[in-house]
């Protein structure tokens, strides 16, 4: 039927009060503790609208419902699935963040379980709905997004934690992904906030975390790297740490270490495929140069090609000619 878009972004808005109201009921001890033990206090929840959605079955419904939310709405909304037994609210016993677009209206939210043994995926979040849509959404944007022009930087972490520390920390052009992955629309959205290229290129620092789907990510983002028309660059934390870890260990300080470590973008995946290798072996040169080949004959902007093979030769150690040679035949 007909859906109005500003009920659906009133309906999110009234839920996002709801939760934060609800992070301050008895009830909510597991939800403070864990914020607590992750090193985020009161404000710091306030500051990003972080609430809670207690345990139940349709307690959201219910409030929404009594302030003349239609079931049809909620549903909508993605904040009720319809279940044999009637409606229930979609996050229950988890905390909740709201995520909002670049003007800072709530279009969804992402909600994380608080113990390991709970039912269903650790991070739970709003479907696809007519005011959501995950690939064209950055979390913090709205409140990153005038740093990001400013600074000339943006800062792409993976979690919504992340994006809490790196901005607690003093890294307020950081943005995260909302369940997916980093994608072209993600690209358009922080291409037209870097904006004019008369001011010189603008910066697009990723921080994957080491783990498989980290190593996933940047190959993806890579491949993705000249549609930037910025450049981009990779910092990994020690460890095995991701910002929100490094924070808590280690302190504000190594957050902001953690972004001016970063290396380049070319670099951290060709480093990542020769660590496989052992290059002072003639066997391990080759074997390094057949599997890093086709990742520089896949870059897409061929005027970038020529000093990607250069910088390739270099860090193989192997003959400038026999590179580019590899590098062609992988095209
Ligand atoms: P991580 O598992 O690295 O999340 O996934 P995290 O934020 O570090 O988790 P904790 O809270 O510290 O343990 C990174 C992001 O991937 C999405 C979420 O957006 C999460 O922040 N994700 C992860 C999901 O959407 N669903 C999941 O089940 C797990
Ligand atoms: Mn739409
Ligand atoms: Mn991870
Ligand atoms: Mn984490
Ligand atoms: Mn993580």
């Amino acid at each position: 039927g007909h859906t109005n878009r500003a009920r659906l972004l009133a309906a999110n808005e009234a839920a996002r009060e709801w939760f934060t109201e609800q992070l301050m009921t008895e009830g909510a001890d597991t939800g403070r503790r864990f914020l607590g033990e992750r090193g985020f206090d009161a404000a710091a929840a306030q500051r990003f609208g972080v609430g809670y959605a207690p345990q139940g079955w349709d307690n959201l419904g219910k409030h929404l419902r009594s302030r003349g939310y239609t079931a049809e709405e909620l549903a909508l909304a993605g904040l009720t699935s319809a279940g044999e037994r009637g409606s229930y609210d979609r996050f229950r016993g988890r905390l909740v963040w709201p995520i909002r677009d670049q003007t800072g209206q709530t279009v969804g939210f992402g909600a994380r379980r608080l113990f390991d043994d709970d039912k269903g995926p650790k991070y739970l979040n709003t479907p696809e709905t007519p005011v959501y849509h995950k690939s064209q959404v950055l979390y913090g944007l709205d409140l990153a997004k005038r740093d990001i022009s400013r600074a000339r930087q943006v800062v792409v972490v993976e979690g919504y934690t992340d994006v809490m520390a790196c901005h607690l920390a003093g890294v307020t052009t950081a943005v995260a992904t909302c369940g997916t992955s980093f994608g072209v629309d993600h690209i358009k959205i922080i291409r037209r906030i870097l904006g004019d290229d008369t001011i010189g290129l603008g910066e697009v620092v990723f921080t994957f975390d080491p783990d498989a789907a980290g190593q996933k990510a940047a190959l993806r983002a890579f491949s993705e790297e000249s549609r930037f028309e910025a450049q981009t660059y990779v910092a990994v934390a020690p460890d095995g740490l991701d910002p929100c870890d490094l924070r808590l260990g280690r302190g504000d300080d190594a957050v902001r270490r953690l972004i001016t470590s970063k290396k380049p973008m070319f670099e951290f995946v060709i480093r990542q495929k020769l660590s496989n290798y052992d290059l002072n072996t003639v066997e391990g040169r080759a074997a390094g140069l057949r599997e890093a080949a086709p990742i520089v004959a896949d870059i897409r902007d061929p005027a970038l090609r020529p000093g990607y093979t250069r910088e390739l030769a270099g860090m193989l150690g192997v003959d400038l000619g026999e590179v580019s040679r590899a590098v062609e035949n992988a095209r």
